[in-house]
């Protein structure tokens, strides 16, 4: 009997923290809605056109890159490039670290420094820039009204307007918004499954949440503000380093600042940071919680950039956390076929 009485109490007590788990928990679960500009909604066929152009290497000067060289469903989103920077047209090598395509839709603004708001507005950026696809549109736009097969899903997607830069960056930007994380086992520990994750993991969720301060800035579903901070990556006079959002406008606020990326499937899309100049999530880990890579003489380094004193075992276990995140890949069927 008081065996009984016991057991009903601990599975009560345990119905009890899982029901509130499950409340405190549904910021991390996302949202049903994916974000659409009124003008720009998501149509079956504007994605399935936009699917099209972002594997197309047509797009590209040399016939050799399309998005998906840099930025590829099966790595992650990104590119993997051990040089941590994009190589586009004939090698060239850009500035940054391609970062992730995926859940860009929820994001308020697109690039490291925040410098297009829209996926619209962001779309036609590589296509033209000289480091990645080294295409001018005033080429471009004719090659494209000459394919036919682009033509008729064109007239499909966007009837009436015709092949132009609003419908081609539309087009992208649609098929963009549709890649978007899966269930991961966190989502389902965050749904109430207890068994979902390990316990180490959960105890790096903890340290996440608590003593690491990774959710200062790591916070919402996404595991981003959607804003800007400069991590201590580099020291304070930045010399010839990386300016971040300070090249949007010369505000000195924004020296060396740079946005806030996604931690979901961030187990795949090594290496890291802007400049791609760490390779594991033990060492971002490190740097992040133990007050960026240069303690002293950072101008505007974050407040919340401080030394956490996390032993091994704790960034081990936070690592173990973030790779909780990792969810399935998307669902997706990578064309073979283009227009003609
Ligand atoms: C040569 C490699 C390369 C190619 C090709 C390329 N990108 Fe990128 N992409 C990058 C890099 C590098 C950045 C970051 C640049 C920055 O922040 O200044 C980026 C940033 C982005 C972002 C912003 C993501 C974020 O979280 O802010 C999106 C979206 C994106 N690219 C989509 C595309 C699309 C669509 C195409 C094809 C039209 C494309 N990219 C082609 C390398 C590439
Ligand atoms: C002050 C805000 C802030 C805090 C606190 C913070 N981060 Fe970050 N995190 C950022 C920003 C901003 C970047 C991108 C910096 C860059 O590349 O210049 C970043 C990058 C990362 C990356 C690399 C992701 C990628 O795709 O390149 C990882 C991993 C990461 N953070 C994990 C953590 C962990 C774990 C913690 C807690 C120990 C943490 N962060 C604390 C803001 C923060």
């Amino acid at each position: 009997m008081i065996r009984t009485l016991a057991l009903s109490a601990l599975v009560a007590t345990l119905a009890i923290t899982s029901v509130s788990a499950t409340e405190d928990m549904s910021k991390w679960l996302r949202p049903s809605e994916i974000p659409q500009p009124k003008n720009n909604k998501l149509t079956p066929e504007r994605i399935e056109l936009g699917k099209l152009l972002y594997f197309d290497t047509r797009l590209s000067s040399s016939g050799e890159v399309s998005c998906a060289t840099c930025h590829h469903p099966k790595r992650g989103w990104t590119d993997e490039k051990p040089t941590a920077k994009a190589v586009g047209v004939d090698g060239r090598v850009g500035p940054r670290n391609s970062p992730v395509v995926l859940n860009t839709a929820y994001q308020n603004r697109q690039f490291w420094d925040g410098r297009a708001r829209t996926l619209e507005q962001q779309a036609l950026g590589p296509i033209e820039a000289d480091v990645e696809m080294n295409m001018p549109l005033d080429v471009l736009l004719p090659k494209l009204r000459k394919i036919k097969g682009y033509v008729e899903l064109f007239e499909k997607a966007y009837p009436g307007e015709g092949i132009t830069e609003k419908t081609l960056a539309k087009a992208i930007a649609s098929f963009e918004r549709t890649v978007v994380s899966t269930e991961s086992p966190f989502d389902k520990y965050a749904k109430g499954d207890k068994y979902a994750i390990s316990d180490k993991a959960k105890e790096g969720f903890e340290l996440f949440a608590g003593k690491a301060g990774c959710i200062n800035c790591h916070d919402g579903f996404n595991f981003t503000d959607g804003s800007f901070h400069n991590i201590g990556l580099h020291d304070g006079e930045l010399q010839g380093k990386e300016l971040g959002r300070y090249l949007v406008k010369m505000r000195a606020a924004w020296y060396g600042v740079m946005k806030t990326p996604t931690l979901r499937d961030v187990a795949k899309s090594f290496p890291y940071f802007h400049d791609g100049s760490v390779k594991t999530l033990e060492e971002a880990t490190a740097i992040c919680a133990g007050g960026g890579r240069f303690e002293h003489n950072v101008k505007n380094k974050s407040l919340s950039i401080v030394d956490r004193h996390l032993t091994k075992e704790e960034i081990d276990k936070v690592v173990a956390f973030m790779h909780t995140l990792t969810g399935p890949d998307m669902d997706l069927t990578i064309p073979t076929k283009f227009p003609q």
